[in-house]
């Protein structure tokens, strides 16, 4: 079984990054596959914190392969500055690949990003304004210029006077001041320099180690419900950040997944704008907030925080097709008196167990909760299943049986050792 998905069940921000660093060490490649620098997956080893956006949480165990995938979108003066940020926090770090199919994000994204974000007015995403809706706009229009197209000089400078009076006809539809082309490519040209040593073919590396037995871990980054076709759409990112994007978005195909874990609080986040019907716009909601730092880890915005919502776990545990469940930041609802958790919603039609199928829909869902009595302690130096509290224990059996998927693995606290691998056999098999 040497390959494994780590894929985020919920909108994001599950604690991802914490997951790979934990499992990352028994793994020769850790490869992401959906979005950019939208991303943000913090690492907490002792009194070191990382925080990665870019490079796979992977690159901090020094024999493990670090792979940004095909279906990423890099913005190449952040990954300079990351990889510069990282080398200084740790000498003793893994190798880096970056993929040629991997697009590059330019300013003329970032900008079109804020433009057409402004142009939605009350209707706004709430993107991250990394460019990233633009940059896979332009690979799906077919105009993307891709990695190994960047580090190419001279076809890196035809492409992008090509595609920046593009650019430019749409920044004057928008008021916008054009960009010049000079002092964008000697920049960006500077930029490939430093990158080109990183670009090798990815695809045949990661295919030759699966044929060799070696062990494969896939760092999901964003979450389901901001997948572009299975997500709330629009109030969606741009890319697949389900189970099956690993396979778009890194080129080993379907028989190539072992395992898939799904990672999710054991409440409810979201950043930015969509249906969220668990959502507590209330003083729970806060102390959940206050209790978690829940802000958000690239923009500093307050995350939205709500009850789990197991209508939505049972969907991604389908559309992912979960072998079992990481359950983070338990420790979070302690000292909460109840605990709810969403069951069913209803509509306007009935009782539902199945999601929404339009914006509409959404909008009038209202959770069918079960209440579950709270528990209270500090539970992050927990190291086993038994140590939870009873009352902990039973909400945790409970979203397992209500979604059909086992508990593998409970996170207690951030730090790499806060945590409880519950089902070892569940992991790498
Ligand atoms: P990611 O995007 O899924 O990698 O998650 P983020 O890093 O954006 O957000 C998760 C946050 O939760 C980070 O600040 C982690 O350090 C923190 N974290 C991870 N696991 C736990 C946990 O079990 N308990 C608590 N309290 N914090 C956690
Ligand atoms: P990690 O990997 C949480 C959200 C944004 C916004 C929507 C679209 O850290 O879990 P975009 O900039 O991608 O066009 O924004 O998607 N979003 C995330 N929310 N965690 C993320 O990544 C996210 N990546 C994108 O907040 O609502
Ligand atoms: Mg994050």
């Amino acid at each position: 079984m040497p390959s494994l998905v780590i894929v985020g069940a919920q909108w994001g921000d599950e604690a991802k990054g914490k997951m790979i660093d934990v499992l990352g060490g028994d793994a020769s490649y850790v490869v992401r596959w959906s979005g950019g620098n939208n991303a943000g997956h913090t690492v907490i080893i002792g009194d070191q914190t990382f925080k990665f956006q870019l490079i796979p949480a992977g690159i901090l165990h020094p024999g493990t392969v670090s792979i940004i995938g095909g279906g990423m979108v890099v913005c190449p003066k952040h990954l300079i500055e990351e990889i510069d940020r990282t080398r200084e926090q740790r000498a003793e770090l893994g190798e880096l690949i970056v993929s040629p199919a991997a697009h590059v994000v330019f300013p003329y994204h970032r900008l079109l990003d804020a433009l057409e974000e402004e142009a939605r007015g009350e209707n706004k995403i709430g993107t991250t304004s990394r460019g990233i809706g633009p940059a896979y706009t332009d690979k799906v229009s077919r105009i993307g210029i891709r990695m190994g197209e960047f580090v190419d000089p001279d076809i890196f400078a035809k492409r992008l006077r090509d595609v920046l009076a593009v650019k430019n006809r749409l920044l004057r539809m928008f008021d916008h001041a054009e960009i010049e082309f000079d002092a964008l490519h000697a920049e960006y040209a500077a930029y490939a320099e430093k990158i080109r040593p990183y670009v090798k073919d990815a695809e045949s590396r990661l295919f030759s180690a699966y044929q060799a037995g070696e062990r494969i871990l896939f760092e999901g980054a964003q979450g389901t419900f901001l997948d572009l076709d299975h997500g709330t759409y629009p109030y969606v990112t741009s890319s697949h950040p389900i189970a099956g994007g690993a396979c778009l978005g890194t080129g080993l195909g379907p028989r190539h997944i072992d395992r898939v874990l799904g990672v999710a609080k054991a409440y409810t986040t979201r950043v930015g704008e969509g249906p969220f019907p668990t959502e507590l716009n209330d003083s729970i909601g806060q102390a959940i907030r206050d209790a978690g730092h829940e802000y958000g880890t690239v923009t500093g915005r307050p995350r939205r925080c709500g009850w789990l919502d197991l209508v939505a776990l049972r969907h991604s545990a389908a559309i992912n097709s979960l072998s079992g469940w990481v359950m983070t930041r338990l420790d979070v609802l302690s000292g909460l008196e109840e605990i709810r958790v969403a069951t069913a919603y209803k509509l306007p039609s009935g009782e539902t167990k199945s999601l929404p199928g339009s914006m509409a829909e959404w909008a009038q869902a209202e959770p069918v909760y079960q209440t579950f009595k709270g528990w209270s302690g500090n539970l992050r130096p927990c190291r086993q299943w038994d140590e939870l509290p009873a009352e902990a224990r039973t909400f945790l059996e409970f979203v397992a049986e209500e979604t059909g998927v086992p508990i593998a693995v409970v996170s207690v606290g951030p730090d790499r050792a806060e945590t409880i691998i519950v089902r070892p056999d569940a992991l790498w098999g």
